[in-house]
């Protein structure tokens, strides 16, 4: 399946005088994917909550209006920001594998890879942490009751949302999928086709489920009735969950990765994402180069050309650092980085064969989604959230309103088999019981000359490349609107391949970058 390579960039920047530390920001500001998710971030700061808990607000609100993106069946990554003391830290809420899954489950007899398995119905879900991400982050730093944050969401969930065309475009590319399982279609389509634009989606067993998590936290999820009802509907589906895969859940905080790039200072994705590490990996080559001194095709070649390196690194080293050994500081090191720019000619590429460990090519689109919040203090977040595909497994856990995810496709089925991103990778990141699956999400903080950036995007394996050219355009001293404007093109090892949004290139740049030896 093919998705479009249109995705949104949301981001915040809060501006005071250059060459001055960070000032505090004249007011709160939230962006995200959905105005209505927004509105219930701005409800809870209104009810006394603080960044965190209107965190909780717009991601759970975001569970419900936006459900082919997130939800409480997926899992994600909270990046916060504590001015106080300083803090920075990931609240690590990705889905892990099931206790039964195992290297091979999505290979046939003859090892070829089944990979409709892992990307539609009950076999392709891994364990959520969103549930528990979100009783995390409101017990450990929100100021307000995990059951007022989530009032919003069940809200919304009780009384419906009007559905726009962006919904009905996503289920479009689902419709199949979600039409296999009847109670799963009686909830977001219309006796099998796209609901029209502006009727109402009610989700009343998602607002039970939410009221369960209100009411009892991560046992009102994890342990008691909703659990049953998950695992009964996975395992009815062929799925193979169990009750003690929810029980033993566990959020996890991890340092995340920092970086330099000419004067600013990043933060961003740690490890189970491969986002920090391929983004700051990229800007480390990119810092040997001049880009301000070549013209338009040679600066999106070389571009290219750091991004192919530190993709080639991702799909070779990169996985769930509690299962495998990662060469991180090796990665982020500037020396390694100016290695690795050496090899970078200015007048011609590098075919991908060429780097070791080459592997086979499949390519394809997006989902998930982001949003950035920062507050008068400076307190901020970047929440990129995840259930893989546009709806995910498009199945929904009969009772629960649950919809699972399909991110154990973003673990390698078999090596030089690429995933639906066309992601490929090798051992590290291969399936193991209760190991999170690499990702690409990449909540990034920016600081620089006295300008903060809270940015992220959805986008699948052209998360990171977009936060990457927004990163850039940042660096340059662009306000926002130039950042969500820069046209986007991309590079992930294999396929060997520029890909390029609609007009995001010139005719003289494909030319160029043709004869430069790039195929696009
Ligand atoms: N499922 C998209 C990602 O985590 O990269």
């Amino acid at each position: 399946m093919k998705f479009p390579y249109l995705s949104c960039l949301v981001l915040l920047i809060v501006l005071s005088a250059p060459g001055c530390s960070v000032k505090q920001p004249h007011q709160v500001a939230i962006a995200s994917a959905h105005p209505l998710a927004t509105q219930a971030g701005f409800e809870i700061l209104h009810k006394g909550g603080n960044v965190y808990d209107a965190a909780v607000a717009v991601s759970a609100a975001l569970a419900v209006v936006e459900p082919s993106g997130s939800g409480l069946g997926g899992g994600g990554f909270w990046l916060l920001h504590r001015e106080s003391d300083g803090l920075d830290i990931m609240v690590d809420g990705r889905e892990k594998a099931p206790l039964a899954a195992h290297q091979d489950m999505y290979l046939d007899a003859s090892g070829q890879v089944l990979s409709a398995l892992s990307l539609n119905g009950a076999l392709a879900a891994g364990i959520p942490g969103m549930p528990a991400g979100l009783v995390h982050l409101s017990k450990k730093y929100g100021k307000l009751s995990l059951a007022e944050s989530l009032q919003p969401a069940i809200r919304y969930a009780e009384q419906g949302f009007e559905i726009d065309v962006r919904h009905q475009k996503l289920l479009a590319l689902r419709k199949e999928v979600l039409n296999q399982d009847a109670a799963t279609a009686a909830i977001f389509l219309t006796q099998g086709q796209l609901p029209a634009k502006g009727s109402l989606l009610v989700q009343t067993d998602l607002a039970g489920t939410l009221k369960q998590l209100a009411a009892y936290g991560q046992a009102g999820f994890y342990r008691g009735t909703v659990a049953d009802q998950l695992v009964q509907s996975v395992q009815q589906g062929g799925g193979i969950w169990r009750l003690d895969d929810l029980s033993s859940y566990q959020v996890l905080e991890r340092q995340p990765v920092s970086g330099s790039y000419k004067g600013m200072h990043i933060t961003s994705a740690a490890l189970p994402s491969s986002g920090g590490i391929v983004l700051v990996e990229t800007l480390n080559i990119l810092e040997k180069i001049d880009l301000e001194a070549v013209d338009s095709i040679t600066r999106k070649h070389l571009i290219s050309e750091a991004m192919r390196r530190a993709y080639h690194d991702r799909a070779l080293y990169l996985g769930d650092a509690d299962f495998v050994d990662v060469p991180v500081a090796r990665l982020l090191n500037k020396q390694y980085a100016q290695g690795l720019a050496s090899t970078i000619r200015t007048d011609k590429a590098l075919p991908s064969d060429y780097l070791t460990g080459q592997m086979a090519v499949k390519q394809g689109g997006r989902n998930t989604t982001h949003f950035s919040i920062i507050d008068t203090e400076g307190n901020r977040v970047a929440a990129t959230l995840s259930v893989n595909y546009p709806f995910g497994a498009g199945l929904v856990a009969a009772g629960t309103g649950v919809l699972l995810n399909n991110e154990m496709d973003d673990f390698v089925s078999a090596e030089n088999a690429g995933n639906g991103y066309g992601l490929v990778g090798g051992a590290a990141n291969a399936i193991a019981p209760e190991k999170r699956m690499l990702s690409s999400m990449t909540p990034t903080f920016l600081e620089k000359d006295g300008r903060i950036a809270v940015l992220g995007t959805p986008g699948g394996s052209r998360i990171i490349s977009m936060v990457l050219l927004a990163t850039l355009d940042f660096a340059e001293g662009n306000p926002p609107k130039s950042w969500v404007k820069v046209k986007r093109f991309h590079h992930q090892y294999i396929p060997d391949q520029i890909l390029y949004e609609k007009n995001g290139l010139s005719a003289a740049e494909i030319s160029g970058l043709q004869s430069l030896g790039h195929s696009l």
